[in-house]
Order: structure tokens, then sequence, then C-alpha cells
């Protein structure tokens, strides 16, 4: 198996299987209970808290774990909006975020939300001066996304948190869930930052978002209070030490990114050399994340061809690829609707080889050549 789907989702890493099942029978009290056993997952549950603020070097109470990116991008963009909407009613974001951003904003904006989504150039990013220009006195939230699902794009953070310090009343969320363990990530420039395990060899609904201490936000849930009151319900505490455990595994390999951009370079220029395939991705862009167009050939007839070969790869995210035709994002970018239907994402991780790539490659060429000639 070839598996180059690695932004939809990765596979757990054993030793993050480990400590889930480990603790899931050692600390299986509810850490609210009173007797002993509480007391004990309390206790062990206070220590993944501090571990993962150490990794993150953030504060405890910083840390508000979540079921995973989508949840953590509508407990930000939902809560922040509900809490301040006596402020103002006006949110920035961009045309290209993932749908649970995009669909949260668009939700907001039945309940009285004014919501600007910012334009992207042909490279998927943002323009600095259209950001200063939407900001009105009603804003009270900017959220863009550090890097694109769909084709890599690096949204300039560090920029935007500048134009933002100008603000005070603004705050800034960014969706990391693709650039933690690829890039460093910029938890200094924002308010807010929303994490996925599955996307980092952890396990499915698992994640946290960071709350910059003093940012007021409005739960999604009501119950039991748990996590500062901003997430009710019983505690995940061995989905939590699992998320801690696969952090600490990917911020170890961050040094290691050069690794899978070689990697990338060697795909790019291979594919460069393919008739009729064309590179969308941006040239700076995270080291993971290939976007490339065959036009004429619909994704899912080239997807279904390199899984019969055991090879996998997405078309657009993994979240949308069964609802919609045409990628949104590549729409944005400026892509004619032919290319923005015909997306195919390869996403590589610290685990894929140079043989791999070669391989896919060639079956890649292959498949194109016998597609072409049953369509012709
Ligand atoms: C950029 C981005 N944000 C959010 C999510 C949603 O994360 P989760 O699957 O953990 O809900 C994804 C998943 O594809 C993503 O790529």
């Amino acid at each position: 198996m070839i598996y180059l789907d690695n932004s939809a989702t990765t596979k757990p890493d054993p030793s993050v299987l480990d400590t889930f099942n480990k603790v899931s029978m050692k600390f299986f009290g509810n850490p609210s209970s009173l007797h002993s056993l509480g007391a004990e997952s309390e206790r062990f549950f206070k220590k993944v808290r501090q571990q993962v603020a150490e990794l993150l070097t953030c504060q405890e109470k910083e840390v508000v774990f979540t079921s995973g990116g989508t949840e953590s991008n509508n407990l930000a963009i939902k809560g922040v909006a509900n809490y301040y909407k006596k402020r103002g009613n006006h949110i920035i974001t961009s045309e290209v975020e993932h749908p649970s951003v995009y669909e949260a904003c668009k939700q907001l904006e039945n309940s009285g939300f004014n919501v600007t989504y910012l334009p992207v150039n042909n490279k998927g990013i943002i323009e600095l001066n259209e950001l200063e220009q939407a900001i009105t006195k009603e804003t009270i939230l900017v959220s863009i996304m550090h890097v694109n699902n769909e084709i890599g794009s690096i949204q300039p953070i560090e920029e935007i948190a500048k134009i933002l310090k100008k603000h005070k009343s603004i705050l800034f969320h960014t969706d990391a869930v693709q650039s933690f363990s690829k890039l460093k990530i910029p938890l200094k420039d924002v308010d807010l930052l929303s994490i996925s395990g599955h996307k980092i060899n952890g396990l499915k609904g698992t994640g946290f978002l960071y709350v910059k201490s003093g940012v007021q936000i409005d739960p999604l849930f009501s119950g039991g209070e748990q996590e500062f009151n901003l997430r009710s319900g019983t505690e995940n505490l061995a989905g939590a030490a699992s998320l801690a455990r696969a952090m600490r595994l990917a911020l170890n390999k961050l040094t290691r990114a050069n690794q899978i951009d070689d990697l990338k370079q060697i795909l790019i220029e291979s594919l460069q050399n393919i008739e009729d395939v064309k590179i969308t991705t941006p040239k700076e862009s995270a080291p993971h994340i290939i976007h490339l167009s065959v036009p004429g050939i619909k994704p899912e007839t080239m997807i279904h061809a390199l899984a019969q070969r055991d090879i996998y790869v997405s078309t657009q995210s993994a979240c949308s690829s069964k609802s919609a035709d045409i990628s949104r994002v590549l729409l944005a970018c400026g892509y004619e609707t032919e290319m923005a239907k015909s997306g195919i994402r390869v996403s590589l991780s610290y685990e894929t080889t140079k043989e791999e790539i070669k391989v896919f490659i060639d079956v890649l060429q292959e498949e194109i050549e016998k597609i072409q000639e049953m369509l012709r």
C-alpha cells in the first residue's frame, strides 16, 4: 500500500494507541467522582494538561480539550461571536477556509452576524491590505487558517497579527490543523488556535482549542461545566493522553520537515514531466501537500484507478469530497471550473519514501494514459 492521503487522516502511531489503551484501563474513573478512583483520574488528567501546555509553551488553563478540528473551530468562532456580540457583529475570514470555519460563519450570518470572506490571490493567500480595509468598528474576530487543506498555501499569520495588534478589541483565531508538525505553530501571534489529533498520527475524536488567557468564549454545550466550563461532557482522559503522546512525537519530527519537502520537490519535478498534469499547489507552500489537476479526467475516476493499484490519494479535502464536485478553494484562487472540478490532492507524511513517490508517478502516468485511451 502507498498511502498519500495524510491530510485526510494519518495512521495512528502504535505508541499512541498503547497510551490510549493503558490510560483507559488504569484511569477509567470519572475525574468528577469524589472517590479515590475519580481523584486519581483527576490528578492524571491535570498531568496530561500540563504536558500539553509544556509542549505548546502555554499555560494549562489555555488548553481546552475537544473532539478535534471541527469542534475546535466551531467553539472558537461561535464561542467568540456569542460572547462578544454586544461589542460588534462583524467577523472576517477567507474564501478558502475549511468547511468547519466557512460553514460556521455562514451559520452565524443566519443569526445576524456580518461576515467578510476575504478573497485570495492565485496562490491561495489573502492580501493584507484587503484585510485592513475590511476591518470595521464592529469587527470582533478574524479567523484565517494557517495551512490550507487542499492546496497547502500558507497564510501570513505573523503579518496578520501585526495588523490586528493595532485593533485591540479584535480576536485572532487560526486553524492550525494542517500545519501542526509541518511548520512552527504561531501560538504567540493568535488568541485562539485549533488542533486535531488524527492529522498527527493521533486518534480520531481528539483535539484541542488553545484559548489565550483573558479571552472569553461562550461554550457550545451546556452540561457539567468540564474544561473550565468551555466544553461540558465527561473528559476523554485516554484521548487527551493519546493526544499528548501524538503531539510529542509530531513535534520531535518537526526538525525533519525538510525531508518531506525534498520528497515534494521530487514529486513536483516528476509531475511536470507528465503531459496533461497541471500542478495547482503554489511554490511556497506547506511541505506535505501537492495539489494537481488532470483536466478531462474526473478525479473520482483517477482516485479509483489508483486505489485499484493500492495507492491512496484524495479529491479536494476529505470533508467535502463527497458533497461537492467543484472546489471552492480552487475557484477562489481563480482557476476555471474545469480545473476546479478535477483536483487531486497528494499528501505526504514523515513515513513516505522516495521509492513510494517513484511508484506513484509511474502508476499515475500509466493510469492517465489508460483512462485517456478509454475516453477516446
Ligand atoms: C484545515 C482543517 N481544519 C479542520 C479540519 C477538521 O478536523 P477534524 O477532522 O479533526 O474535525 C480539517 C480536516 O480535514 C482540516 O484539514
